[in-house]
């Protein structure tokens, strides 16, 4: 087993990625904290990985909300004395295109960039504890390539990219490793969003002609991300830092 004893944090840990990853950190021994603002589906998750023989727990908190981020890792300090994996995985794309007003502009940095800094800053300790901790970020190829459709997105999953270069060498003499992934289309309920349609007959005429665009013909599946998020998280990756793994069946190589 990769974590075996391990404690991990994943934000937006209910759904999509988040969940896969959650199930997958649980199935190689980690204990597993799913923070979400969705109940219900937190719920589920950690139903799912205890009925599955695993350990996890949910901790329910908007991640807007940097005092409830704080308390949220002062309990997680209290409770285990060490974080090994901090999963920072929360994002949603939000408001499209130039024209947006500022409380979408500002929506979007809280949840995408703000959070994820600030629960990192909050866990520091945590983190140090841990004796070769490791911090996940996800990007997504929209922080390493343009769009046209989602340039405050960019701005949040760009920014994600520069900060894991920064926050990796901050830490590099702690033992704790900072990395990011930057999936591309993943199958989520997360996923439709981007598509900026709630027609679902011109979601599918969407997807099809985007995924057409993938050299690898594809969307990719949670799993997928959840398998490079274990390399990420465990000693198979133990002198990797810094860094930004596109997940994307090859769109940014084009
Ligand atoms: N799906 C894709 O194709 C894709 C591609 C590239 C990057 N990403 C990124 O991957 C990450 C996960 O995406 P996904 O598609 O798996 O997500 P998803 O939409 O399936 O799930 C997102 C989860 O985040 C939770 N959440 C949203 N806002 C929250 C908040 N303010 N506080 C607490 N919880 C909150 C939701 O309740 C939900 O459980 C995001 O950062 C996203 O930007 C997604």
């Amino acid at each position: 087993m990769l974590l075996k004893d391990k404690v991990a944090l994943i934000t937006a840990g209910a759904s999509g990625m988040g969940r896969a990853g959650a199930e997958r950190f649980a199935a190689e021994g980690a204990h597993v904290i799913v923070v979400d603002f969705n109940e219900a589906n937190a719920a589920e998750t950690v139903d799912g990985i205890t009925a599955a023989g695993g350990s996890a727990a949910a901790e329910i908190c908007d991640v807007r909300d940097l005092g409830a981020l704080k308390a949220l890792a002062g309990k997680v300090e209290r409770e285990h004395g060490a974080l090994h994996v901090l999963y920072n995985n929360v994002g949603i794309p939000g408001a499209a295109g130039l024209e947006l007003t500022q409380d979408e502009w500002d929506f979007g940095i809280e949840v995408n960039a703000r959070a994820s800094f600030f629960l990192s800053g909050y866990l520091t300790s945590a983190l140090k504890a841990a004796n070769g901790a490791s911090v996940i970020f996800t990007s997504s190829t929209s922080g390493l390539i343009g769009s046209p459709f989602s340039p405050m997105y960019s701005f949040t999953k760009g920014g994600i990219i520069a900060l894991v270069r920064s926050m990796a060498l901050a830490w590099a003499a702690d033992g704790i490793r900072v990395n990011a992934i930057a999936p591309g289309s993943v199958e989520t309920p997360g996923l439709p969003a981007f598509f900026r349609t709630d027609d679902p007959e011109e979601i599918a005429a969407r997807k099809k002609a985007f995924f057409a665009t993938i050299p690898m013909g594809r969307a990719s599946q949670p799993e997928e991300i959840a398998g490079v998020a274990l390399f990420l998280a465990s000693d198979l990756s133990s002198y990797v830092t810094g860094v930004t793994i596109p997940v994307d069946g090859g769109i940014t190589a084009k």
